[in-house]
Parts: C-alpha cells; structure tokens; sequence
C-alpha cells in the first residue's frame, strides 16, 4: 500500500527527438529536477532507441529512470527491425513501455504480443510500463471496463505477484484522449475507470499486490487537469506526452504537482 503513495511522473517524447535534442532535453531535466527525490517522484524519460545509449550517459547519475517505447519479446532471432531484452539490458535501460496506443492501433500489436513483451520485460529484470485504453468507438459502446479488463487479464495471465509487485506499472490512456487531437479526460470519467483497474488488479494479482501497483494516467494532461486528476487516491502518476517535450514544462508541472 504504501508504494502508490509515492508519485510517478514522465513522459514519452514519441517520435519527435533526435539524439542531438534529446541529450539537450535531458541535459535540461537533470539540471532542473537535480533537488527531487526517488522519494518524492519517481520521474522517466522514454526517447527513441537511437538515443537511448546517450540518454543512459546522461542520466547515470541523477534520479531519472530512462525507458524504451517498445521491444521485441524474443531474446534473439529473425525479427527484422525489432529491438530486443537483451540489447536494451545492455543499454542499462529501466523501463519498456508496453502496448501504447499508437503501437496497438497504428501497427497493429495484439493484446496477446502485448503479454509476451511484458513477461519477456519482467524476465530481464526491466519494469514492465503496461498501457491500456479504450477507443472512442469502444467508449460509445460502453464497454470500456470489458475492455480495460481484457487488456490487462491478457497481458497479466503468467505474471507472478511477487513479480509484479517490483516490475510493473500500469498507464491507463484513453485512445480518444491522446494526442494534438485527443479530448481531455473528465475527473468523473478517469475515476471510474482507475477504479476498476484497481480492482481487476486485485482480481488478478491479489489484494495486496492489486493495491501495489502503480498506476499512472495519460492522455492530454496538461498544467489545468494534472493535480485536479492526482487528487484521485488511484490515479498514482501522470504518463504525460506534449506538455512535458520541453524540460521548463516537465519541470514546471512537476513542481506544481508536488506543490513547490
Ligand atoms: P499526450 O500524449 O499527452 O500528448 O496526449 C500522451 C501519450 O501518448 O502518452
């Protein structure tokens, strides 16, 4: 219970850094956050797989854990253009985000590859970033807890409590409300839906790991919504895309977040 007292923070920048702008983003982050605590906010950084090596460099030191936006579940093999455990543990990489929604519906990932990536994350001892959602059309039907609870049986079927309890996180974003064309969430809609996550969570994991597990919110969060969707005891974090790309914002919200 007392690990999701602790507030998770940090963006995916997509594919929108080159390693020249990411050094520079995460030379800025360091900078800025030098004086916040793992206690405090346990912050990330996800760039691209081009610059994750330097990334890693620059981040050796400070209290930002870095991630990769996705990874094969193989260790090796012929998977053309896939990344795989092995190659990101190498990097020194903490985190993978898993099944966001632009990998699920632009090309197309299952939620079964999705339970594969997670196990094959958990195995090499990197925390597993689960993300979930609904669609707009899934919305519109009403059948958006099915879904949040498909998605996460799936995804969770093999994974062992004691596991989980140390390597994974869970982002819930809402497909419709992601993005320049996304619609921001409404504090009603989010606490619903965090609710039942949590208890599909204890469901599937148990009463206290269920309780345990971080679960972040992302889609559209921006310096108006972000501490009216923290005030919500089950949202644990905020997994935040293009308020956060400039160092002075992430920073900014942060600290507005944890009112300092
Ligand atoms: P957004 O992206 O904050 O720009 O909507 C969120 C995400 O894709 O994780």
């Amino acid at each position: 219970m007392e690990e999701t007292k602790k507030l998770y923070f940090g963006t995916n920048t997509k594919m929108y850094k080159t390693i020249a702008d990411t050094t520079k983003f995460i030379e800025e982050l360091v900078e800025a956050t030098h004086d916040i605590s793992p206690e405090q906010a346990r912050l990330f950084v996800i760039p691209s797989f081009t610059a994750l090596a330097e990334a890693q460099k620059k981040l050796n030191d400070s209290n930002i854990m870095l991630g990769a936006q996705n990874m094969c579940w193989e260790d090796e093999g012929e998977y053309t253009g896939e990344i795989s455990p092995v190659m990101l543990k190498e990097i020194g990489i903490d985190i993978v985000e898993i099944g966001h929604s632009e990998r699920r519906h632009v090309f197309g990932e299952t939620d079964y590859q999705v339970k594969k990536k997670v196990e094959a994350a958990i195995r090499h001892g990197m925390t597993a970033l689960l993300c979930i959602g609904e669609t707009k059309e899934q919305k519109d039907c009403n059948i958006q807890d099915e879904i949040l609870s498909i998605q996460l049986k799936t995804a969770l079927s093999s994974i062992k409590s004691t596991d989980a309890d140390k390597l994974l996180w869970i982002a819930y974003e809402p497909v419709w409300a992601i993005g320049v064309n996304g619609t921001p969430i409404s504090k009603s809609y989010a606490t619903k839906r965090h609710k039942h996550i949590r208890s599909v969570l204890v469901d599937i994991l148990g009463e206290e790991t269920g309780c345990s597990i971080p679960v972040l919110y992302g889609g559209s969060v921006n310096m108006d919504n972000a501490r009216i969707l923290l005030s919500d005891p089950n949202i644990n974090g905020l997994f935040v895309g293009r308020s956060a790309w400039e160092a002075k914002n992430f920073n900014k919200m942060l600290r507005h977040i944890l009112e300092i």
